[in-house]
């Protein structure tokens, strides 16, 4: 085993008898490493560090390879047509086509649409879902407050919504209350399902199978992926949801900066305009034009073209949440 930690002779003592009863924690020791070389700064600061909502801390070589990708190469803004935009645009390309791939994204059905970060991602969804009279939100009581907020563009163009409760000790879902309030539908209408894929409240991973059930009966469906991702893998070609928000952020170890919202399907695609805003009618240039012909939902059917939507939407209201469930 290689120690790379500096013991005092007493702490080496008691680390050879721990290793001699434990034999297999041994295999650790390259942790220690990995803190040694890539995160020395926790020690040199004196710094634990401990997060339970699944944001990571970014490693030594990252900002290594940033730095050398910035110092060897010339990057303008990617809006234009000179070489350093366009290096810069091949770049943006590259980083949306992985980002696909590590979701594993079928072929040609989601896009990536970059943002600042997850609640960025969320506003995109409650600014461009095409809300109205008739129409149902619904989603778990223990959302972060960024999904409270779809609530708030959709009372504003008179659609409904509900709360789905979590049930203690454990906070999650009774499966008899996901079927009766799944019912709550209305048939031809716009109605959204919006859970967390791991709660930053809780901590709770509620089953992706959700997913399905709530296409049957009816809905689209929002996951957040803001808590899940950073520790787990979505696959998208598994469980198709229409809309994930992610924070890249606390994935990479960044403090903040950058997120992502991916969507799935034609009939959302064309909900979102060029840059992620809404379309201010039906067959705008928009993301369409940024991708060309864009898929149908698999397996589902393609609604109309939404109504022409208003840029109203104003930022929810902050305050107007569940108890409690502030971030
Ligand atoms: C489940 C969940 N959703 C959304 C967010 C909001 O993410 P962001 O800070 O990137 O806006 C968080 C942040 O902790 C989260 O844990």
């Amino acid at each position: 085993m290689t120690q790379t930690t500096p013991y005092p002779s007493s702490s080496n003592a008691a680390s050879a008898r721990f290793l001699h009863t434990h034999p297999t924690y041994a295999g650790t020791a390259v942790l220690d490493d990995l803190r040694a070389g890539e995160y020395a700064r926790l020690d040199a600061t004196g710094q634990v560090y401990l997060d339970y909502t699944g944001g990571g801390l970014y490693a030594e070589r990252q900002l290594r390879e940033h730095l050398d990708l910035l110092s060897h190469n010339v990057y303008g803004n990617p809006h234009s047509h000179n070489p350093t935009s366009q290096a810069m645009t091949c770049l943006v390309d590259q980083a949306r086509a992985y980002v696909l791939e590590f979701f594993n994204a079928p072929p040609g059905e989601y896009v990536a649409i970059f943002t600042q970060n997850a609640s960025g991602a969320l506003k995109l969804v409650g600014e461009a879902y095409p809300f109205g009279p008739g129409d149902h939100y619904l989603l778990t009581f223990d959302n972060h407050n960024s999904v409270n907020g779809i609530r708030e563009f959709a009372r504003q163009r008179g659609a409904q919504f509900t709360y789905l409760p979590v049930v203690g000790p454990e906070l999650r879902i009774d499966p008899v209350s996901l079927d009766e309030y799944l019912g709550l539908a209305v048939p031809g209408a716009h109605n959204l399902f919006a859970f967390p894929a791991q709660s930053n409240f809780s901590g709770v991973q509620h089953p992706l199978e959700m997913i399905a059930l709530a296409h049957a009966r009816g809905w689209d469906v929002l996951v957040d992926a803001a808590a899940f991702a950073p520790t787990n893998r979505l696959d998208l070609a598994r469980w198709l949801p229409d809309f994930v928000p992610l924070s890249f952020y606390k994935m990479f170890g960044y403090p903040t900066g950058m997120g992502c919202l991916l969507v799935c399907g034609r009939d959302n695609h064309h909900l979102l305009g060029a840059g992620g805003r809404p379309l201010s009618g039906a067959g705008r240039g928009g993301l369409r034009g940024r991708y060309g012909q864009l898929p149908q939902h698999p397996g589902r059917g393609n609604r109309p073209a939404p109504p022409g939507l208003d840029r109203a939407g104003h930022h929810p209201r902050a305050g107007d949440v569940p108890d409690g469930l502030a971030d």
